[in-house]
């Protein structure tokens, strides 16, 4: 979604700001602008459509300044147009805002500024609150004042930045559900809410809190509450180099993550496996081991792909640990006032950290007293820091718009928990140190897959003229049915659909024809001989069928059109192998059609809004 830079140093800021936004397209945006201070006046250029127009438009040459800020919009209120886009400025144009989030008040506090005699001339919340600051402003002739009371009086989210020509050396960022991170240099700062954007100039980093401030100059920074207490803030390092936010010779992050797998699930488990002891250990959950060995119910709330992740875990800890878990949407979760309480552990999961209705949904499970913990892959995002325990997933950042390498970590770590929770109740240490090998071996099986590629590419181009796809699996495989048709819906836009494969004679059936390729995921298991019969009764309407399978099956060769073999693993690590062919699948059909890989329209990496 929206992104922020600001600048404030000895370099000219206008490459560096630009460049600070080019880091973060890949959260999804659809205009871009900039704002600096030059001559005592605030200059904006702004343009609907890719920073590299904007990066066209700003005459980098002819500007010297070194402050300034910037931002990538994502549209919430009004349309994705050149006025619309950020910075937004207050009535004099001397207070220049960009703002991420939404200000849920903002129409309440229009019709007040224009009693007052102010004007708007753009659709967006994000005026309303460069209106209202330097309303504010010209009450106390102070800037951070200013943005204190205004920040006061708003309802919802944000993450801001504020250059005003009154105070020509100051930039003044806040956060509230939004996130908002200060990059420290030598005699510069970069604020941004990304880490990506300030990753190239240096890894010391703030964080700011919710209800936090910092008033930055040049000569350094405070940080204290909106309410106007002092804070004091431990510098931390960011946890990525710049290596891992490049394509590195890929053709698209996307693929690159694919390819990341191997390694990114070794890391999910490296030094977490007792393979002897047939056990894990997960230092983030020592503190609430004893809620985790005597909770009732798990509760994991997610969403998207997130949320199929969960779907697996739900069918990993049942299994091992004979804990009764709910898999919800968090989006529905923090609205219907759900029955839970002190004896439910809630488990979010969530790659960056920052998916509103997750956080939103941990705040509601707080309130009622569970313990909620975090599964997350960013390290310092706001569900890390709003949980009371967890574990991350050390995926490394994520830059692809489509979850792929996320999602298998999650997984991978989902079965440590499993793993855990099962060696505390009945599971044996013989059983267990089974699981803990297969889990081990995983990487080097992930690898294999990467040898279908011939297989895959032959699919794709069979069927990238098909408007419809089905995806189709049971037990362990019926959410990776669902993320096989949300990879491929999203980035190529082909619609698709996941159904457990029972469940298509309840109506999907009625799709199937010659023309309708159906995505059967049949890896061994005890329903496999069921799968098999719902396989058949496709075929005997003339469905096209594309199985994924265990390597040695011979069985579904007599059956399907096409198959893709995958090494053999223990059924409750299948989807971790089986989702690689299906993201590959889902890559090559969105590049056969030309589709934006790593963008793809209407989508944003890290939902921020509701
Ligand atoms: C799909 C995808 C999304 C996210 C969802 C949750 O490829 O990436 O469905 O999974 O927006 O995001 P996180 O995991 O960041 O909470």
């Amino acid at each position: 979604m929206c992104g922020i830079v600001g600048y404030i140093g000895h370099q000219k800021a206008s490459h560096l700001l630009v460049n600070g936004l080019k880091r973060m397209e890949y959260r999804g945006y659809d205009s871009a602008g900039i704002s600096f201070l030059e001559n005592g006046k605030i200059n904006i250029l702004k343009q609907k459509g890719k920073v590299e127009n904007l990066d066209r438009l700003v005459p980098h040459d002819l500007i010297n300044t070194t402050i300034g800020i910037a931002h990538t919009r994502w549209a919430t209120h009004g349309f994705p147009n050149d006025v619309n886009a950020h910075p937004h400025t207050d009535n004099t144009g001397n207070i220049s805002v960009v703002h991420n989030g939404i200000i849920e008040n903002y129409t309440a506090i229009r019709t007040k500024l224009k009693q007052d005699g102010y004007s708007f001339f753009t659709d967006t919340d994000t005026e309303v609150l460069a209106v209202f600051i330097g309303a504010f402003y010209e009450k106390v002739n102070n800037l951070e004042e200013a943005v204190r009371m205004a920040l006061s009086e708003v309802d919802g989210t944000y993450g801001i930045a504020v250059l005003s020509s009154y105070e020509p050396d100051k930039i003044i960022a806040a956060r509230m559900g939004s996130p908002m991170v200060l990059g420290i240099g030598e005699n510069e700062y970069i604020i941004a809410s990304d880490a990506a954007a300030i990753i190239a100039h240096t890894n010391k980093v703030i964080y700011l809190d919710d209800g936090e401030m910092v008033i930055v100059t040049r000569e350094g920074f405070i940080t204290k509450t909106v309410l106007n207490e002092e804070t004091k803030r431990q510098i931390e390092a960011i946890e990525f180099d710049i290596q891992q936010i490049e394509k590195s010779g890929f053709d698209h992050f996307m693929l690159k993550e694919i390819y990341e797998q191997p390694e990114t699930v070794k890391n999910a488990f490296r030094g977490r496996l007792l393979i002897e002891k047939g056990n894990v250990k997960l230092g983030g959950l020592n503190s609430v081991i004893e809620k985790l060995r005597t909770a009732k119910r798990i509760i994991i709330i997610a969403c998207g792909t997130s949320w199929h992740a969960a779907l697996v875990a739900e069918y990993m800890i049942e299994q091992l640990a004979h804990i009764p878990v709910e898999v919800e949407y968090a989006s529905e979760f923090r609205y219907r006032n759900p029955v839970i309480g002190p004896e439910d552990v809630v488990f979010a999961i969530s790659q960056s950290g920052e998916t509103a209705d997750t956080l939103a949904a941990v705040k509601e499970a707080k309130q009622k007293g569970a313990t909620v913990l975090g599964f997350v892959n960013v390290v310092g995002s706001s569900i890390a820091r709003e949980t009371e325990a967890g574990t991350y997933l050390h995926a490394g950042p994520e830059i692809g718009v489509a979850s792929t390498k996320a999602f298998t970590s999650q997984l991978t770590v989902m079965a440590l928990v499993a793993l855990m929770l099962g060696r505390m109740r009945t599971l044996s240490q013989l059983d267990g140190k089974r699981i803990a090998l297969e889990i081990s071996e995983l990487p080097e099986k992930i690898t294999k897959v990467f040898d279908q590629l011939k297989q895959i590419k032959e699919i794709v181009d069979e069927y990238a003229h098909a408007k419809n796809f089905l995806y189709l699996g049971r037990g362990f495989n019926f959410p990776l049915a669902l993320e096989g048709a949300l990879k491929l819906k999203e980035i190529s836009y082909i619609h698709a659909e996941g159904y457990p494969a029972a469940e298509m004679k309840h109506g999907p059936i009625a799709l199937i024809d010659e023309n309708m390729p159906v995505v059967f995921i049949a890896t061994q298991d005890e329903i496999y001989d069921k799968v098999l019969s719902n396989i058949e009764e496709v075929k005997a309407r003339k469905g096209k069928i594309i199985a994924i399978a265990n390597e040695g099956d011979e069985r579904i060769k007599l059956v399907a059109n096409h198959v893709i073999y995958i090494p053999n693993t223990l059924p409750m690590l299948n989807p971790i192998l089986a989702v690689v062919p299906l993201q590959l699948m889902a890559y090559f059909m969105a590049l056969k059609l030309g589709c934006n890989v790593d963008q793809p329209r209407n989508l944003a990496k890290s939902v921020t809004v509701e």
